[in-house]
């Protein structure tokens, strides 16, 4: 089976052509393209809606017509396509959604909507011409999904059965990152600058908050670091040289152990056998090697999976592969773009 993936939710315009078979315990990559807007982005300290569904219209139909050309597919060798249908931005789930319509209804063929959340777990299915490790997943898996817009532990019993354990209170890891960034002046998405950043620094220098780390529950709130972070600036007046590298590892560390904790308590309550990352912030190498060690300390028969770090933020990939292993047709007239779309 060969799918074309349309990813819009939120500044990227995504797709992707991967191919499957049922015997198979993965998906195959042929070919993977993401433009993204973030310059733009950047100028402005964050993403301005209007102007990322803007420039996706712009780079959705070359977007599309690479990922056909690179994996050397025509549309009549593709089987279905797969798109994005929420949560995200309504203008930019948009773009994604009429074309990928378009596309079923021209090309006649099927439509299979994925929501973006349940597509970030299901990168770690993917691997690239037989080239990286066969992921063979075993459930029950708890996955941990960490994004700019997005922070939940859910535990997946099989393909299709998902349960929500817990999720953000109020920012997600990555817009807790991105807003600190800002008040330390870095540009957007601040994520990747506080990993290099905290590299140098020391993390025990300031000693910020771990919020909810020892609730009884599976729910997370990292506003509260921001009023921390914004406090330690304030009467600094301004973060200089070395203290923007200790802020930055403090609160890197901070994230860091709230979420280990979490997952690695969900993993215990319900014996899963696999642990999943996803999201964007899921490329941090500290969370990464962290969550290895705290795992193989308490729980060694648990494996751990991570997506290769380039299908970790948004991409089409993800979309095609969270398509097949549920794969669900549904008339494109039925489809339509459901921004708060969560678990069920
Ligand atoms: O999954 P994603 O591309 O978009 C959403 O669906 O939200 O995630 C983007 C987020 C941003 O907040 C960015 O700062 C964060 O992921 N991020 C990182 C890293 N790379 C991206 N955070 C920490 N460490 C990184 N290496
Ligand atoms: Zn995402």
């Amino acid at each position: 089976m060969r799918i074309l993936g349309i990813e819009t939710s939120c500044d990227e315009t995504a797709a992707a052509v991967i191919e499957a078979n049922k015997h198979s315990p993965n998906v195959n990559l042929l070919s993977n393209i993401v433009a993204s807007s973030l310059v733009l982005h950047s100028k402005t300290g964050g993403i301005i809606p209007e102007t990322a569904a803007r420039e996706q219209i712009k780079y959705i139909i070359p977007v599309i017509e690479k990922a056909l050309a690179d994996s050397q597919s025509s549309p009549s060798s593709l089987d279905a396509i797969a798109v994005t249908v929420g949560p995200g931005l309504i203008g930019s789930l948009l773009v994604g959604i009429e074309t990928a319509k378009t596309l079923a209804y021209v090309w006649n063929k099927p439509i299979v909507p994925v929501n973006h959340l349940i597509g970030h777990i299901y990168a770690n299915w993917i691997m690239e011409n037989g080239n990286w490790k066969m992921a063979n997943i075993l459930f029950p898996a708890v996955a941990l999904i960490v994004s700019g817009g997005h922070t939940d532990l859910v535990l997946m019993r099989d393909h299709g059965d998902l349960k929500w354990l817990g999720g953000t209170r109020d920012d997600a890891a990555g817009e807790a990152l991105d807003k600190i960034g800002r008040l330390l002046g870095l540009s957007y998405p601040a994520g990747p600058t506080i990993e290099k950043l905290a590299k140098e620094g020391n993390s025990k220098k300031f000693n910020f908050p771990r919020p909810m780390i020892d609730s009884n529950n599976f729910d997370f709130s990292f506003s509260g670091l921001k009023t921390s972070v914004s406090r330690h600036v304030i009467l600094r007046q301004k973060a200089e040289g070395s203290d923007i590298v200790n802020i930055a590892a403090g609160v890197q560390q901070s994230i860091i152990d709230v979420l280990v904790k979490k997952t690695l308590n969900a993993t215990l309550q319900y014996n899963a056998k696999s642990i999943l990352l996803g999201g964007g912030v899921s490329a941090n190498e500290k969370l990464r090697a962290q969550l290895i060690q705290n795992t193989k300390y308490l729980i060694p028969d648990t494996e751990i999976f991570f997506p290769k770090k380039f299908l970790c933020t948004d991409n089409g990939a993800m979309i095609a592969s969270a398509a097949f292993f549920n794969y669900k047709e549904v008339p494109f007239q039925q489809i339509t773009a459901d921004p708060e779309l969560y678990f069920n």
